[in-house]
């Protein structure tokens, strides 16, 4: 049984043949890589968008080689069996991670890039995946187990709308000295990323932890992946780039913070 609702209506979507179909007959295609698109362009934000293939692709890239598993592992040790939402859940690194650990399990993953999620859904055939905004989630009220949020949007009404009584939120962040070292070679003067509190409304804190730790990156290609996937490579010159691809090797810091609500 899906979770899936219908964009237009919130009719509960059912599968024939290869299109979701809702109870008044709103249709929407099945890809041939496997996800549905449930975006409706009035749903894509005028401010947010979702990420691009060149964004897509770099992070792939990127994390397929395994320079962020010790979160992945993290999340992974944090999940328990059930309804599982990943919302804005890129190409699906963590979703499928998270797949392979859970035996018994109906997992989702949602991203407004359909670039992202069209390669999630190549990667991962016992996954459902959507296109569909964090705004407007198409899944039921009270539905999920689990919600993960992993550099995502944040939308709490609903977030809280869709998981069940008791539900756990798993939301990573960056932390304080997340990519110091790539700040520092691009920037003349570095910040520090801004931490907010953790207090969200109608979710408890329910245990939190701080990944930190240093990996090498030895070649100017996974510099650049890393650099593109970011929101760093957007609002820097032509200048301040080149510092960057005059490197070869680069020591980063990953800190992350893994932070566990339950909804109350
Ligand atoms: C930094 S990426 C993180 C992706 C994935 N969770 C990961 O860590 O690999 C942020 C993601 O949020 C998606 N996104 C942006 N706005 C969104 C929205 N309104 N609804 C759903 N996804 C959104 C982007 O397309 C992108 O895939
Ligand atoms: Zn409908």
């Amino acid at each position: 049984m899906s979770i899936l609702i219908c964009p237009v209506c919130r009719g509960k979507l059912n599968i024939s043949g290869k299109n979701y179909i809702c109870p008044e007959n709103h249709n929407f295609d099945i890809a041939k890589s496997g996800y549905v698109n449930l975006l409706l362009s009035k749903h894509l934000g005028k401010t947010v968008h979702g990420d691009n293939k060149l964004m897509v692709q770099s992070r792939r890239d990127f994390l397929e080689k395994g320079y962020y598993s010790p979160l992945r592992d993290a999340i992974c040790e944090k999940v328990k069996n059930g309804v599982i939402l990943d919302a804005g859940c890129g190409e699906g690194y963590y979703t499928s991670g998270v797949s392979d650990v859970l035996t018994d399990s109906e997992i989702y993953g949602i991203d407004i890039s359909k670039t992202a999620v069209d390669y999630a859904a190549k990667r991962k055939k016992n996954i459902i995946f959507a296109t569909a905004s964090v705004f407007h989630i198409p899944v039921e009220d009270n539905s999920c187990d689990t919600l993960l949020t992993v550099f995502s949007p944040y939308c709490g009404d609903e977030f809280r709308r869709v998981l069940k009584k008791g539900g756990t939120m798993i939301m990573a962040i960056p932390s304080e000295m997340h990519l110091w070292e790539l700040k520092k070679a691009v920037y003349d003067t570095p910040y520090k990323n801004e931490v907010k509190p953790y207090t969200l409304e109608g979710f408890g804190l329910a245990g939190k932890k701080r990944i930190t730790y240093k990996f090498m990156l030895d070649n100017q290609h996974d510099i650049q992946s890393l650099f593109s996937m970011t929101p760093y490579y957007y609002r820097t010159g032509q200048q301040q780039q080149e510092r960057l691809s005059a490197l070869e090797r680069l020591e980063m810091t990953a800190d992350f913070e893994l932070l566990i609500y339950r909804k109350v």
